[in-house]
């Protein structure tokens, strides 16, 4: 039920975004529970992605994943993402 969600999830931003590759690696990222399905945060202590330089954010997850910048979250996230910082964070940039 969970993986039916996820393509169903998958299909619908490779879709409906320009940036489909990045969208992919956002949504397969497991990113969307906490910074919203185009990076608008429901939850205060989360931070707001979209709209983002996209140079930032490739940099923050290239030091959350060697831990440059420290959060267990991020750090642990950042890890399941490697080589895809770039396409999510062009994605993330594209978003408003
Ligand atoms: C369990 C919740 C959670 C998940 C899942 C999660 N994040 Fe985060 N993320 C956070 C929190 C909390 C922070 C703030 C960390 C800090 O205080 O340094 C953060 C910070 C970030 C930042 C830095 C933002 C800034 O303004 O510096 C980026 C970029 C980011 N997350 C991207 C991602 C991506 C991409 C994914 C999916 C691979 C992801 N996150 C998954 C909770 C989460």
């Amino acid at each position: 039920m969970k993986r039916i969600l996820l393509v169903a999830t998958v299909a619908t931003f490779t879709m409906g975004f320009a940036q489909a590759d990045g969208a992919a690696d956002y949504a397969n990222g497991g990113c969307v529970g906490c910074h919203g399905a185009t990076g608008i945060s429901t939850i205060p202590t989360y931070p707001n992605l979209a709209g983002q330089n996209a140079a930032y954010t490739a940099k923050q997850l290239k030091d959350f994943r060697t831990g440059a910048r420290k959060d267990p979250t991020m750090n642990a996230m950042a890890a399941m993402i490697i080589g895809k910082e770039q396409s999510i964070a062009d994605f993330l940039a594209a978003q408003k």
